[in-house]
């Protein structure tokens, strides 16, 4: 079998630049090593910046977005007794971000898929990568005891973290950054109204909480809790008191507990792999990079990876413009590298670091009360969480500086 672009996972990345190649009319096949089923199960985040937002509308997913999405202009952070609006609509220009769950974005493409018959092959085991260096790259897979050969032009790596694509690189092609925090959240999906019609981003002496929604009457809370912490040791009642220790005490008196339907601990970490491309494979979304999740940028950067690998690769097939092809890592890093400075950033300033001295503390604490405290901070907060721009694969020659030499 051939196809243009062989697409290995079909979680948010692999599946958006699949719909997005299917209406440009790009052949391109989806492997997938679990069920739908399994994919649709797994919780995560719900923020999407409004570049993300536009181009599932650019990929024609957006209609139970736009009917049920709630689109927020604004979040809260609660830190010292006292809570601080952020005005994202005032201070951007007129920027907001929309709620509407990982899960629901990843059906709805699912859909998109399958109306327009683009191949997914689920439950492909043993998925490998072969010569992506050469002219003719190719992906071979199991499936139903058979193994099978897929030729392709192109490779993407939207595989997720742990996936085969990286892993398939050369490990001294590679540099890798990354940091551990000594830490994790403990999350919990309930059925129950949400606290506050925004996010509450709260910095509490106890740890971290956060207050989040995916409907009206769907809530997503979490608490920071120590690295080895066991999710079995927290009952729902642990849970429910722990967060509302960690709220400003109009919220927690406000707060509507009820049985959890979802409960887990995740680990935070941030880290990047440059340069995201290896001749004819392309790392996408968290095949290349993970951050934590304070600053709800996860998702949104896959999109931002998924719109400049789409935009590269029309130019390719459209007016044979391979020379775009090396500027993908460089255009991705970009703005990779300032949402991991922000998850980062955000992540420092409203944890509690165990071991932390009474400087580091005082230090936190004076960013966010700066931060907050004039309006230049608080629209730095606010440029960064609706989402930097894109960048057009075209604005920025990354071969102005050779050029100019040979003119020289
Ligand atoms: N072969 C085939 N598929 C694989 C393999 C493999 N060896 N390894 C992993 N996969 C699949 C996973 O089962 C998963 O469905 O690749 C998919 C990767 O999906 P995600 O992990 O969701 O990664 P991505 O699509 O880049 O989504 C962006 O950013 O911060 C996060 O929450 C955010 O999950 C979201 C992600
Ligand atoms: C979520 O709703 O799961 C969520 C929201 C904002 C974040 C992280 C997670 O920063």
């Amino acid at each position: 079998m051939h196809t243009s672009v062989a697409i290995i996972g079909a979680g948010p990345s692999g599946l958006l630049l699949g719909q997005l190649l299917q209406r440009a009319g790009i052949p391109n096949v989806i492997l997938e090593r679990q069920a739908p089923d399994y994919v649709l199960g797994r919780i995560r985040a719900g923020v999407l910046e409004q570049g993300m937002v536009d181009l599932l509308r650019k990929a024609g997913v957006h209609h139970r977005m736009d009917a049920e999405g709630l689109v927020h202009e604004g979040f809260e952070l609660a830190f010292d007794g006292r809570q601080v609006h952020i005005d994202l609509k005032g201070l951007t220009g007129g920027k907001t971000v929309m709620i509407y769950g990982q899960t629901e974005v990843t059906r709805d493409l699912m859909a998109a898929r399958e109306a327009a018959g683009g191949m997914t092959v689920y439950q492909a085991g043993n998925v490998q990568v072969h010569d992506p260096k050469g002219e003719r790259p190719w992906v071979t897979y199991e499936q139903d005891g058979q193994m099978h050969h897929l030729t392709c032009d192109y490779i993407a790596g939207c595989d997720g973290f742990h996936g085969v694509a990286r892993q398939s690189i050369p490990v001294d092609a590679l540099k890798t950054f990354e940091r551990e925090y000594p830490f994790g959240w403990l999350g919990v999906l309930a059925d129950t109204p949400p606290v506050n019609n925004e996010l509450v981003y709260a910095a509490h002496p106890r740890g971290f909480a956060l207050c989040s929604l995916r409907s009206p009457t769907r809530t997503r809370y979490y608490v920071q809790v120590s690295a080895d912490e066991k999710v079995e040791d927290w009952s729902d009642e642990r849970f429910w008191n722990e967060l509302k220790a960690r709220l400003p005490s109009t919220l927690a008196q406000q707060l509507v507990t009820g049985p959890s339907i979802e409960k887990s601990i995740a680990p935070l970490r941030s880290f990047v792999v440059e340069p995201m491309q290896y001749g004819r494979l392309f790392l996408v979304g968290d095949a290349a990079h993970i951050v934590p999740p304070t600053g709800a940028k996860g998702l949104n950067l896959a999109a931002s990876d998924v719109s400049t690998l789409f935009d590269i690769l029309v130019k390719v097939y459209q007016e044979g413009r391979t020379d775009l092809l090396a500027r993908y890592s460089a255009i991705c890093l970009r703005r990779v590298w300032k949402a991991e400075r922000f998850s980062w950033w955000m992540t420092t300033m409203l944890h509690r670091f165990p071991g932390a001295d009474a400087f580091s503390e005082r230090i936190s604490a004076t960013e966010l009360d700066y931060f907050t405290g004039s309006e230049a901070g608080r629209r730095t907060i606010a440029e960064n969480y609706v989402g930097l721009p894109y960048e057009a694969v075209e604005d920025r020659p990354d071969t102005v500086v050779q050029s100019a030499s040979h003119c020289a």
